[in-house]
């Protein structure tokens, strides 16, 4: 009886402790951006980070590299970003920007698409 009880609660610090390392992932990740969002700040970072080794000035993939091509194709870009894993559109190709990346995107839209 005794070795029962160990095991339960065991199996519930395991279970509980998986839970809170995933909240807390999850509440870091969703951390809520207070500030307005702009280009220069916060977008041409990630955009640099991640889609300029394809999308560069010039090359054959429609060119991410000004404020105003990320701003013209924002719609396009908020839809690919957003696409679920396996989606052979979701951009960055072979990749994924994180929860608080995407969140950007979004926030920067809802700001007004400003660049500075
Ligand atoms: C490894 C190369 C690669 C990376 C990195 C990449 N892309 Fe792409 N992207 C492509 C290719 C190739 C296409 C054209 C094929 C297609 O439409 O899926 C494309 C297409 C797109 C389109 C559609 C353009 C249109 O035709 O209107 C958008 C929007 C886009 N990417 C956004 C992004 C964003 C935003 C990032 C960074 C978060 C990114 N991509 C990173 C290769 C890449």
């Amino acid at each position: 009886m005794k070795k029962l009880t160990y095991l339960l609660i065991l199996a519930s610090a395991i279970v509980s402790n998986a839970c809170e390392s995933r909240t807390y992932e999850e509440i870091s990740d969703n951390t809520p951006i207070i500030l307005p969002v702009t280009y220069t700040n916060d977008v041409k970072p990630i955009i640099e980070n991640n889609c300029v080794g394809c999308h560069s000035a010039g090359g054959f993939i429609v060119p991410l590299t000004t404020y105003d091509q990320v701003k013209n194709n924002i719609t396009g870009i908020l839809d690919r970003i957003q696409r679920p894993n396996g989606d052979p559109g979701k951009m960055p190709k072979g990749g994924s920007l994180s929860t608080a990346q995407i969140n950007t995107f979004i926030k920067w839209k809802a700001d007004g698409l400003n660049e500075n």
